[in-house]
């Protein structure tokens, strides 16, 4: 069979629904830290999706595509790996590819399955509605028995959501020793009671975690309701993310609508206090949409509802960029639906010390370049950028 003759045939049946699981592994260069990629069928808010789980050798990353992606996809993946089996409902299909792309292919008739394509639903629900969590009944997200507040549940949802990541990143965190975790802006501090139940209770890590906000008396509560769940390895402090040097060394780095810069701070201390992980929910930023000046863009930025939206969107990209300069794996990744807020983009950010390549250097340098922005950001890791490369001070 040629390649093409497969692709048609996964083609049809990835179109006619009928995939249960696949496993693409093998990859072609011992260097290729990937080594498998898991692929199941989903539903993602009622639509049929393919998501895959990306294995490397240290991480797990996640990527929902439509089918149609996924089969642009397939031709990267035979480019790069040897081996694939795929599981539809009537039989198994497993080939091999050789160097030379030809194919050699083993069909099997099985016993008819049908895909379970709830979406994951033991990770969507770290926190099950109707299971009383003693921080969800003190902050006021639950009810005594367990029952999830009506009001509340948007809340509840973005605090699942939040431990899915969480979750993900304990893999990158380090090992055998307290873990020190920060949450900048932590306002009401309902990820923070989040992550001190999930990380300490639920999976028993040894750690030490400090929330940080402005409001004195918001912090002043969060002890007190701290001190009344027994946290003892939770701590609260009143203060200003600029001037905050309490640690030198923070292994997770916390953030959530963090406004404006102070999101920048943060990632900007995460990274001199060498985080193994940030992950960063931004808020508004301001800066950009005041600098940004790109006449090829006005037809877009002509409209102020499209520039405010292009400004926050770009600071996201520069803040990703960024941090993928000064040594980190770091991600764009949809928060919570954006039918529940606009601020949905979160930065994950996995510490993996590579030097840019110029020619990423020079990419992020032309965009800056093009819209006129004089990042925060890029101004807080000035140190660590002038260490890469001499074109990166502003
Ligand atoms: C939108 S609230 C988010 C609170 C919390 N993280 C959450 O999502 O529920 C932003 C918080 O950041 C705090 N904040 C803003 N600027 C700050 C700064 N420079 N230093 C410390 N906290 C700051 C505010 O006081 C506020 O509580």
């Amino acid at each position: 069979m040629e390649l093409h003759q497969l692709k048609d045939l996964l083609t049809e049946k990835l179109q006619a629904t009928s995939l249960i699981h696949a496993t693409i592994s093998a990859p072609r260069l011992k260097s290729n830290d990937l080594r498998r990629i898991k692929v199941k069928p989903i539903l993602l808010r009622d639509t049929y999706a393919i998501q895959l789980e990306f294995q490397h050798e240290r991480i797990i990353k996640h990527e929902n595509l439509s089918i149609e992606e996924f089969i642009v996809r397939m031709d990267q993946f035979f480019d790069e790996f040897r081996q694939f089996l795929f599981r539809f409902e009537t039989e198994e299909v497993q080939f091999q590819l050789s160097k030379k792309m030809k194919v050699s292919i083993k069909t099997t008739v099985k016993e008819p399955i049908q895909a379970e394509l709830s979406h994951n639903r033991k990770k969507s629900h770290l926190l099950e509605d109707g299971v009383p969590v003693p921080f969800l009944i003190r902050l006021g997200v639950m009810t005594e028995e367990g029952q999830v507040k009506r009001q509340k549940y948007d809340k509840f949802k973005q605090i699942n959501r939040f431990l899915e990541f969480v979750e993900d990143s304990i893999a990158v965190l380090p090992k055998g020793r307290t873990l020190r975790i920060l949450d900048f802006g932590c306002g009401k501090s309902y990820l923070t009671f989040a992550l001190y139940h999930y990380l300490k209770i639920v999976k028993g890590f040894d750690l030490n975690v400090t929330g940080l906000d402005l409001k004195k008396e918001v912090i002043e509560e969060c002890a007190a309701i701290a001190a009344d769940l027994g946290y003892d390895d939770l701590s609260f402090r009143v203060g200003d993310v600029h001037d905050y040097d309490q640690d030198t060394e923070v292994d997770l780095m916390v953030t959530l609508h963090a406004c404006d810069v102070a999101t920048d701070v943060a990632l900007a201390r995460a990274v001199d206090w060498n985080a193994s992980v940030i992950l960063s929910v931004p808020c508004c930023q301001k800066e950009l949409n005041r600098q940004l000046d790109c006449s090829p863009l006005d037809v877009m930025l002509q409209h102020g509802l499209i520039q405010e939206k292009f400004a926050s969107l770009a600071t996201d990209s520069i803040r990703a960029e960024l941090l993928t300069l000064v040594g980190y794996e770091t991600q764009l990744l949809e928060f919570i639906d954006l039918e529940n807020t606009p601020k949905n983009i979160l930065i994950r950010a996995y510490k993996n010390p590579k030097r840019p390549t110029e020619e990423k250097i020079d990419r992020y340098i032309a965009f800056r370049e093009l819209l006129h922005a004089k990042p925060y950001l890029e101004r807080e890791l000035s140190g660590r950028l002038g260490q890469i490369s001499s074109k990166l001070v502003q």
